[in-house]
């Protein structure tokens, strides 16, 4: 497990991944981020809460200002590189040392009874010291136990598709069991909710559609949901 342990700042940058939908950027005091778009009060609260609620597990980053009128969050820079870069050479012995983490990270916080929510590599920092996981602003609002383990393997599948051959490696790591009706009828309810979160007519609305047209698809030989 990484160490929680307060260190000195680490100055310079960090480079954002996909799926960044809030305003992002490094600061002298940390990486800020102000959250935009729809239910931002909503996702602050529940990024602050998760950041103070498991900062004893080690994985997220610590907490240095936050301003619940501006909807602001400052946190320590981590210095690692994101998973999803990392998937971007799948080929690479870290790619498969990146699932093997993950799949580890993912049975300790359950021990935990944590269930992030938005679980994927590109929510990974990988450090010298082991790995950490960020953007905590869906913490909360999905509580089912699973949807951790399936909604990483749908992100890899749906945005790092060449890196889905080493899904095997994160599935044994983190001990769930990848029943595909289970992952199915998770990620589809989980869809829902993050599309009860949008505002009326907003085009993510349709993002949403799209992947659960896709989750369908992939499980269409399952039969009706239970
Ligand atoms: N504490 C941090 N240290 C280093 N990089 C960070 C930190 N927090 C966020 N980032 C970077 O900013 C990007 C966006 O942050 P994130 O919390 O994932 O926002 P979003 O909810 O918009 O996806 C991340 O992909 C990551 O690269
Ligand atoms: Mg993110």
């Amino acid at each position: 497990m990484p160490d929680a342990d307060p260190e000195p700042a680490p100055t310079g940058g960090f480079t954002p991944e996909h799926g960044f939908t809030n305003d992002t950027r490094s600061t002298k005091a940390g990486v800020e981020k102000i959250f935009s778009g729809p239910s931002g009060a909503r996702r602050w609260s529940r990024e602050v809460e998760a950041l103070q609620r498991f900062a004893g597990t080690g994985y997220p980053p610590q907490l240095v200002d936050r301003s619940r009128s501006e909807l602001r969050v400052v946190t320590r820079l981590i210095r690692g590189v994101n998973g999803a870069e990392i998937l971007r050479a799948p080929q690479s012995t870290e790619a498969e040392g990146l699932m093997r983490s993950a799949g580890r990270v993912l049975e300790d916080l359950g021990r935990d009874g944590v269930v992030h929510g938005d679980f994927g590599p590109q929510n990974l920092l990988v450090t010298d010291e082991g790995v950490r996981v960020i953007d905590w602003e869906w913490c909360g609002a999905l509580t089912d136990p699973d949807l951790d383990a399936f909604w990483f393997d749908f992100i890899v599948r749906y945005h790092y598709p060449h890196a889905a051959s080493l899904l095997p490696t994160f599935w044994r790591a983190c001990g769930h069991d990848p029943d595909p009706r289970r992952g199915r009828d998770v990620l589809l309810s989980a869809f829902g909710i993050r599309v009860a979160e949008c505002s009326p007519g907003s085009p993510a609305i349709d993002s949403w559609r799209t992947r659960r047209d896709w989750v369908m698809q992939r499980f269409a030989e399952l039969g009706p949901m239970t």
